[in-house]
């Protein structure tokens, strides 16, 4: 049996103190005075940023955190600002008692969930935001979507000032992204990606899986089976980049996606075009009713 308590302010000091215990904070401030006292006492500590709706890729997620850190913050924010105007942020998926609990269950100790007012207090006015990372893939479908990200991260990062912060491959654009701000910004804090964790048949698990129908949830792997044949085809030069995404489209078409907003091979560290003797990436993202799903693995070298 896991105790989660409520700080009230000032109680912070107890949080991951006693075996199995988990505090949930509200307050940035409070926040940072509680990861100063663990610092002050020389422990590590890993932040695992989250918008909710949690399920064994974060748990996983949380795993990393674990060979890395002695204490684990877990956020659970939803951003608005990461949602265009026509996206899900009024339907996303929210339950803080199920995510607390299995954030609990994982060894978590600290789940930081402040308020939107409270992340953007009335006055609110600045965005971090990055350019050419941001402008290919996802950055071309979701108009403000990484500047959203990269906005909310980094006040994440500042508040907890984490030794070390987890975000999963399979938002491999949003995980270059921040690495590269985080560069830019010399925020002292290491960022680490950590493999994507799939269903029993390939499908990359995800909030949004949420959405889908019976009929849907069936079709849905093949947009993994899909860009597994992309990477075979380009690393064994049967295709060209080209004809194996057009083939990739088809494909995706056929089995009962609808729009598909890209299939590309990219640069694995810049997105720009592949290029030999680097490292390359098939991305894919595409339409499956109201769900928007994207993936991506490596092309074998
Ligand atoms: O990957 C997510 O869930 C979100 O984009 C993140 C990193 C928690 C920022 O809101």
């Amino acid at each position: 049996m896991v105790a989660i308590r409520t700080s009230t302010k000032g109680t912070w000091e107890a949080a991951g103190d006693s075996a199995g215990s988990m505090t949930i904070i509200r307050d940035g401030a409070e926040l940072r005075a509680c990861v100063q006292a663990w610092k002050s006492e020389g422990l590590r500590v890993a932040l695992v940023p989250t918008m909710g709706a949690i399920h064994q890729g974060h748990i996983s997620l949380v795993q990393a955190a674990h060979e890395r850190s002695d204490r684990i913050i877990a956020s659970l924010f939803v951003n608005p600002k990461q949602f265009g105007p026509s996206e899900d942020v009024e339907t996303y998926p929210m339950d803080e008692v199920n995510d607390t609990r299995l954030l609990s269950g994982a060894g978590v100790h600290v789940v930081y969930a402040p308020s939107f007012k409270a992340m953007y207090p009335d006055g609110f006015v600045t965005t971090v935001s990055l350019s050419d990372i941001t402008a290919p893939l996802c950055g071309e479908f979701r108009d403000g979507h990484f500047a959203g990200v990269t906005t909310v991260v980094a006040k994440l990062l500042l508040q907890a000032a984490p030794d070390v912060a987890v975000f999963g491959e399979k938002d491999y654009q949003q995980l270059l992204v921040i690495r590269r701000m985080v560069k830019d910004l010399d925020i002292p804090s290491e960022i680490l990606g950590s493999p994507t964790v799939r269903e029993n048949d390939g499908l990359a698990m995800s909030s949004r899986n949420a959405y889908l129908s019976a009929e849907e949830r069936a079709i849905a792997p093949a947009l993994y089976q899909t860009l597994l044949a992309v990477a075979d085809q380009v690393a064994s030069g049967t295709e060209s980049i080209d004809n194996a995404c057009r083939a990739a489209r088809e494909s995706l078409q056929a089995a009962g996606f609808g729009d598909i907003d890209y299939i590309d091979v990219r640069d694995a560290q810049s997105l720009g075009p592949a290029g030999p003797g680097r490292s390359a990436r098939v991305f894919g993202a595409a339409w499956l009713g109201k769900a928007r799903l994207i993936d991506n693995l490596p092309v074998p070298e």
